[in-house]
């Protein structure tokens, strides 16, 4: 029997870290021939994660630019996919989350009449404008894709009720799969300074911000609020990997630069960053994943945003939202740095997003879709915040 060939398409870190442990599983198993084709919308930050999963792509756009604009990226994906799906006619292109990259792997796949598999599929906010442009980039791919992998039943019933009900799987995020490879207890870290710190006796607080809908006043609001904890609190110590986003270098640096307890650091690479999680005291962030992966590590997350598609973690107490105004932000970063019992309600490992078993279903239902298996997976069933 032919094998089922399924292509990967991803091109920025998330999407890397999320598609990496998918990519191995498909390549792992006999009914597949699995290619993967990489944009390079990032290019470092991607590469990173490559070599850790030590995946060497069989395609590769190279397409990244400084100051790259959401069009530059779009079209140059889409014509870029356009040789590579004409080239490996793949039986099925599998997306990723929400990017550029996920919006115009899924449009080229569909002007090849290929069917697309979306990742990560129904997370909403409903808010067109925040995550920008995100939100209408992963509703696009629900429109195209014929497959669609939910993390949560709450994804689930995002796409019922935009009426997409056939080819829906609940499976968990991948990232937890992830998760599960790289996390160990004698870590050594390659910064000189995560090495050094002290987690027992310091509170590390983790800051990532990177939003393109923080860019400007959210931003500059963020950082003086974070200046302003590590101010107020002399145990803490925040460590900040800063994107590599010349707009978000700019205001890091601009607002956070010269005090003795930033730790202002170069991008890490995913098994460093996941390792620093597990010992943090608090993370703050306005990313995606890490509202994900902290929870499954006992972590409590202020989210730097306005709104959360992962309100899973916000239900089991683990993740709140703490908004882009400074004094809001400062407020609640000092109600858990101050308040043992409050820090303690949220300091519990919850897993609503996965098990580690989320690529191994995506797999059967691949193969369950193509006839090569007689039923669907079993469902992922996460404890909690059922939408
Ligand atoms: C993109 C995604 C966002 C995701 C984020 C993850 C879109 C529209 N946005 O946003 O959903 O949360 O990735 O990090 O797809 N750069 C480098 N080297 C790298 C990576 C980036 O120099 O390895 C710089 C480049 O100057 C680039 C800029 O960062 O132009 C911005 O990258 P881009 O992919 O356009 O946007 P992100 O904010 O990273
Ligand atoms: N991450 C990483 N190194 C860093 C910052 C983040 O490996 O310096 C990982 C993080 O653990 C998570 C993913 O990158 O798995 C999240 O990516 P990002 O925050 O850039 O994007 P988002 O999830 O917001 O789309």
């Amino acid at each position: 029997m032919s094998k089922i060939s399924v292509m990967t398409v991803f091109g920025t870190r998330p999407e890397a870290i999320k598609m990496a442990p998918l990519a191995l599983e498909l390549a792992r198993r006999p009914e597949f021939e699995a290619r993967c084709c990489v944009t390079a919308q990032h290019r470092e930050m991607l590469d990173s994660v490559l070599d850790i999963f030590q995946i060497t792509p069989d395609y590769d756009l190279d397409i990244m630019e400084p100051r790259q604009t959401l069009s530059t990226i779009t079209s140059k994906c889409l014509t870029g996919m356009d040789g590579v799906l004409e080239q490996a006619k793949p039986d099925l292109v599998l997306v990723h989350g929400d990017t550029s990259t996920t919006f115009a792997g899924a449009l080229a796949a569909f002007y090849h009449k290929i069917p697309v598999g979306h990742v990560e599929a129904g997370l909403r906010t409903y808010d067109k404008w925040s995550p920008y442009p995100e939100e209408i980039n992963r509703k696009l791919v629900g429109a195209i894709a014929d497959l669609h992998f939910c993390p949560t039943a709450a994804n689930r019933n995002n796409l019922a009720r935009e009426n997409i009900q056939e080819g829906v799987f609940i499976t968990g995020n991948t990232v937890i799969d992830a998760l599960q490879t790289t996390v160990v207890k004698d870590f050594s870290f390659s910064e000189k300074v995560l090495n050094d710190l002290d987690y027992a006796m310091r509170k590390v607080l983790l800051v990532t911000c990177h939003r393109r809908e923080n860019y400007g006043t959210p931003m500059a609001n963020i950082m003086t609020a974070l200046r302003r904890v590590a101010d107020t609190f002399p145990e803490t110590e925040l460590v900040y990997p800063v994107h590599l986003s010349p707009v978000v270098q700019e205001a890091a640096h601009k607002y956070l630069d010269g005090h003795p307890r930033i730790h202002l650091i170069p991008p890490l690479d995913v098994r460093e960053m996941h390792n620093l999680m597990a010992r943090c005291h608090l993370v703050m962030t306005d990313s995606g994943g890490l509202q994900e992966e902290a929870p499954a590590l006992g972590k409590p997350v202020l989210v730097l945003r306005r709104e959360t598609e992962r309100p899973e973690a916000v239900a089991a107490g683990t993740v709140r939202l703490a908004g882009v105004e400074e004094e809001t932000i400062f407020l609640m970063a000092s109600q858990l740095l101050s308040d043992p019992l409050e820090y303690d309600k949220m300091a519990h490992a919850v897993n609503p997003y996965g098990d580690g078993r989320a690529c191994r279903r995506i797999a059967d239902a691949i193969a369950w879709h193509f006839g090569r298996r007689d039923a669907p997976p079993a469902e992922f069933t996460g404890e909690c915040c059922r939408g």
